[in-house]
């Protein structure tokens, strides 16, 4: 039976057991470019023992940011210091992974810690895009309604930030296509009222997604792995839904996806969700099993126990440890150690390693 301290191997990347950090915005980001906080933040998780590191929504365009804040890859000068995050996690022996997003009618809004609204210019705001022209909800400004020739921009977009992603020596791309972001906005009937080719039927509404994940996956080296996050429903009716969240990640496995990284919500902010311990996983069990294709959860996954169960019961491939990760940044050493196994302590720490464990030591001379 597979658990969780078993290493997974995606194309030619091993993660050394089955815990992960999902992407979590640290809004300090100054021009896209990270500061001394992300390398810090970043260097603490993976010496923490996370098997994978998914850097923050990381924006493929400028305009493509959730806020002022946040990480970018859609220039060339922002690869070097993302390659000196990327190289210290790698030297602890984790996966450097970063998440590639578009906020699109979510963008241009403030700092994750203040009141959710969009920006004005003097502020540092922008004029943000969608699929149509709907706002996402109050305190929200109207987005303006992409034109063809926009959305194909967009897709070379995604292409060069997988491009710069390589160069920075990320291990794995995630495409952001979840939480209601630009992608997600496309999938979604609510947000998505287009009457062209990305807009109406299921394949048109899908149509953005599988564009740029194919494009990407032509770009991204062939060894390593591609990973699409998605909201497995809006939770609203009438919305994106799981059965179709099933379709599509059967498509996008023929498209060379490796993992389904498998969250919800975030299109409609009324929208409730019965949220608790682990009440994502179902979805992730669901779309593994009826597409095919392995999956990561997310979602108040908080103890070793609970992340074990959730690995040998088949409902995911990977477990992603959110908050948790916030709170605790050793807690997947801590967890390696609860349930049994050989524990990787970095040399620097080893006369603070419990009695029984074992390191493998000088980790870092690996990488
Ligand atoms: C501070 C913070 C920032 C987040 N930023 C992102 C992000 O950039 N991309 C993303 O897909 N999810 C983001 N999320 C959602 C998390 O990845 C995760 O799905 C969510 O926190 C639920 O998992 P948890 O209960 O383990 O925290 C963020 C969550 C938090 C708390």
């Amino acid at each position: 039976m597979t658990h969780v301290l078993e290493a997974l191997k995606l194309r030619d990347v091993v993660l050394r057991h089955r815990i992960a950090m999902p992407a979590m915005c640290q809004y300090s980001a100054r021009d896209g470019m990270p500061s001394d906080w992300h390398l810090v933040h970043y260097g603490t998780r993976a010496v923490g023992g996370f098997a994978l590191i998914n850097l923050e929504a990381t924006a493929v365009a400028p305009e493509g940011r959730i806020t002022p804040y946040d990480l970018g890859l859609w220039h060339d000068g922002q690869v070097a210091p993302l390659a000196r995050i990327a190289q210290l996690i790698r030297a602890q022996g984790a996966v450097a992974g970063v998440q590639l997003a578009h906020a699109g009618r979510k963008g241009g809004i403030a700092a994750g810690w203040e009141a959710q609204r969009s920006l004005t210019a003097d502020e540092g705001g922008w004029t943000t895009c969608a699929p149509s022209a709907l706002a996402y909800g109050e305190g929200y400004a109207s987005p303006t309604a992409l034109m063809a020739d926009e959305i194909a921009a967009i897709v070379g977009q995604f292409v060069a930030a997988a491009r710069r992603a390589c160069a920075a020596g990320f291990q794995t791309v995630e495409i952001h296509a979840a939480h209601g972001y630009l992608l997600h906005q496309f999938l979604s009937p609510l947000a998505n009222q287009r009457n062209d080719a990305y807009g109406g039927s299921f394949e048109n509404r899908t149509r953005l997604v599988r564009e740029v994940v194919a494009a990407v996956r032509a770009e991204w080296p062939e060894r390593l792995p591609l990973l699409v996050r998605i909201s497995a429903t809006d939770w609203v009716d009438g919305g994106w839904c799981v059965e179709e969240s099933v379709e599509l990640c059967r498509i996008l496995k023929t498209l060379g996806v490796d993992l389904i990284d498998v969250s919800s919500g975030g299109l409609i902010p009324t929208a409730t969700m019965p949220v608790g311990p682990g009440f994502q996983t179902g979805f992730a069990e669901r779309i593994r099993r009826e597409a095919g294709i392995p999956t990561a959860t997310v979602g108040l996954i908080t103890t070793p126990a609970q992340a074990d169960h959730i690995v040998r019961t088949g409902q995911a491939d990977l477990v992603m440890i959110g908050r948790e990760a916030l709170r605790n940044p050793y807690w997947p050493m801590q967890a390696v150690q609860a349930l049994g196994g050989i524990g990787e302590w970095p040399r620097q720490y080893l006369r603070a390693a419990p009695l029984g464990t074992v390191s493998r030591q000088l980790i870092q001379e690996k990488a």
